[in-house]
């Protein structure tokens, strides 16, 4: 059976406009910018402003995929939100970005795969279409993380930023698109990063506010020795599928987390390091939204082109995993 192409016909991207720089972490923790850039890379990250929520960051990067796929909400058969900060827990973020964007009888739905949530959401969407269950799908990857980061934890607090990127996802020309997709989870019930209260398992009460449980917790050298390994292996599993080789990339996009975690990764692939797209420096870890931002940046910047192969590759709390090649539509 022969399946259509499908592939991202729009991308857009958005980022809060208050810029938060590891100067300004100086005056709040025992840090320094030093410590920050050489340890992760980052040297700032975008803070939503007070009146802003998950689903305002998605409906900024929403409008711009829709334009430059030149559709409007109407053309919508599903949107679909990955996020690991929703604007409520009960009442999906997809569902107040269909309303304020002003769709009716939309289907929509979140999904959270932490920071593969992007990679996660293509991959749901890109199944859909090929299987005829619906034509265009509009996936956002955002968050708003600096609501959940600890501000006295600097073993935390400094990676994060917000942001959002949103694709709309449809039929494209033959040969475009999705090539392949790859994903996995290790799903042990461990402490490398979660969330620990505010859940079913631990309500939040005085005594998980008191202990900061309410918090986004972190063993950094876990995550750090997980990540070396899963973006590199998801990376080769989704090649292997599309039956290209690493050196036909003419770009990849990897979640941005560290720029020591995507050294490492790139040596593993043997892969030069400068097709390995980071922007990470300015926006720091913004988990679902991290690698469509990344995408988005490029392109804005031409550095993408109609017919290029890319990757799109990624890891995060879960733990998940997941990787995506693709010939890129425009
Ligand atoms: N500023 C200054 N010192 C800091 C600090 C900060 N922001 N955060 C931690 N430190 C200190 C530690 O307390 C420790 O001090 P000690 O030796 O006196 O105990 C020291 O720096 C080294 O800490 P360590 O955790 O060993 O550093 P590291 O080299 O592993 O780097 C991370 C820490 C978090 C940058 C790194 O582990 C990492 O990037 N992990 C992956 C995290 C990630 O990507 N998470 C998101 C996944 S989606």
């Amino acid at each position: 059976m022969e399946f259509k192409s499908v592939g991202i016909k729009g991308l857009g991207y958005y980022v809060p406009e208050k810029v938060m720089t590891n100067f300004d972490f100086e005056k709040i923790i025992d840090t320094s910018d030093e410590w920050i850039r050489t340890r992760t890379g980052i040297e700032e990250r975008r803070f939503a402003a007070v009146d802003q929520a998950t689903s305002d960051l998605c409906v900024e990067a929403a409008k711009k995929a829709l334009d430059r796929a030149n559709m409007t909400v109407e053309d919508l058969d599903l949107i679909l939100v990955a996020t690991c900060t929703p604007d409520y827990l009960v009442q999906a973020t997809a569902c107040l970005v269909q309303h304020k964007l002003g769709g009716k009888n939309i289907p929509c739905f979140d999904l959270n795969a932490a920071c593969s949530g992007f990679i996660y959401g293509l991959t749901v969407a890109n199944g859909m279409i090929k299987g005829g269950v619906y034509k265009n799908i509009l996936v956002i990857g955002a968050e708003t993380l600096s609501r959940i980061i600890d501000m006295q934890d600097r073993n935390t607090c400094i990676l994060f930023g917000d942001g959002a990127a949103a694709a709309v996802v449809g039929e494209v020309e033959e040969g475009y698109g999705i090539l392949s997709t790859y994903l996995g989870a290790e799903g042990e019930d461990d402490d490398i990063l979660r969330t620990p209260a505010g859940g079913t398992k631990k309500p939040n009460d005085a005594q998980t506010i008191e202990n900061r449980e309410n918090f986004v917790k972190m063993k950094g050298q876990d995550v750090f020795k997980f990540a070396v390994h899963a973006l590199p292996n998801a990376t080769k599993n989704a090649l292997n599928t599309a039956d290209v080789s690493a050196n036909d990339l003419t770009m990849i996009f990897p979640h941005q987390a560290n720029v020591r975690i995507i050294e490492s990764a790139a040596k593993r692939i043997h892969v030069p390091i400068e097709k390995f797209y980071m922007n990470l420096q300015k926006f720091g870890n913004t988990s679902s939204a991290s690698v469509g931002l990344a995408l988005g940046e490029a392109l804005e910047k031409g550095l993408v082109k109609k017919g290029d192969l890319i990757a799109l590759t990624g890891f995060g709390a879960g733990l998940t995993y997941g990787s995506i090649i693709m010939r890129w539509t425009y």
